[in-house]
């Protein structure tokens, strides 16, 4: 199955209306639950992405599908004097961010849009790096925000992107398996009172052209010397490409 055809609902409404309303909806309770359900290891694949990005630190930066704005903020902690562009579609998602940012005073390094990946609102050329985390799965069109991606990017800037994945081997993959498509969508049931967002993760990822799929998507919307590297026993994937 294509990964645009897999929706939160099954309504009327488009992939990319029903991914912000779900997100609206669910925002109260998304981080808790992210680093409840991840036992906190999202904070460490996060921190994976910023040391990438600290190999050569950019000045400016795009965080797509920014969130509640954790990649952002991981991001601006570290690397001081960076300023940080941040969008996403589901403004409830942004005002949390907005809260998290101000308590940490970082509202001079990072500014929140609200907008959409597959059409950003952002002249060619203009950032050295540009970042998503848990977001492309989400996207309408795939190939679409990847070109977007590659246009707001600066010659020689990098792409980095943080998915999860499905770990292949062993007996940890069959109990991952077990724990993300039954125990983790009764959980976030629970927590988040939307009955399908949690359903609809396993259904994302599962999927999701993930891997040398995924890097193949890369090298096709014109990035270079992409490559994947798994984290947690291919729970998660950081993927790199350069314009
Ligand atoms: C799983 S959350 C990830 C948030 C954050 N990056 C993080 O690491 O926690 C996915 C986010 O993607 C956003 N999103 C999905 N499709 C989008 C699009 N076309 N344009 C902008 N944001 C989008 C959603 O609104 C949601 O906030």
């Amino acid at each position: 199955m294509k990964s645009n055809t897999v929706t939160p609902y099954k309504n009327r409404l488009s992939k990319k209306e029903q991914v912000a309303g779900m997100f609206n909806h669910i925002a109260p309770r998304y981080d808790f639950l992210n680093h409840f359900l991840s036992l906190g290891i999202d904070r460490v694949w996060r921190r994976k992405v910023v040391k990438k990005l600290k190999e050569n630190p950019p000045e400016r930066m795009l965080d797509v599908a920014c969130g509640t704005g954790d990649l952002a903020i991981a991001t601006a902690k570290r690397i001081p004097d960076i300023k940080i562009d941040a969008v996403d579609i589901a403004a409830v998602m942004l005002e949390r961010a907005g809260a998290k940012i101000d308590r940490r005073n970082l509202g001079f390094n990072v500014h929140l849009n609200i907008g959409d990946a597959e059409d950003l609102q952002f002249p060619d050329e203009r950032f050295n790096a540009v970042t998503s985390a848990f977001g492309v799965r989400n996207f309408e069109d795939l190939e679409k925000g990847l070109s977007e991606m590659y246009r707001v990017l600066k010659k020689d800037g990098s792409i980095i992107i943080l998915e999860f994945s499905q770990p292949r081997k062993g007996l940890f993959a069959m109990l991952f398996k077990l724990y993300f498509n039954a125990i983790l969508p009764f959980i976030g049931r629970v927590f988040s009172g939307n009955n399908r967002a949690y359903a609809y993760l396993p259904e994302s990822v599962n999927a999701f052209p993930e891997r040398e799929n995924f890097v193949k998507l890369l090298e096709q919307s014109g990035f270079k010397n992409s490559y994947f590297k798994t984290f947690t026993f291919g729970v998660a994937c950081m993927y790199y490409g350069k314009k």
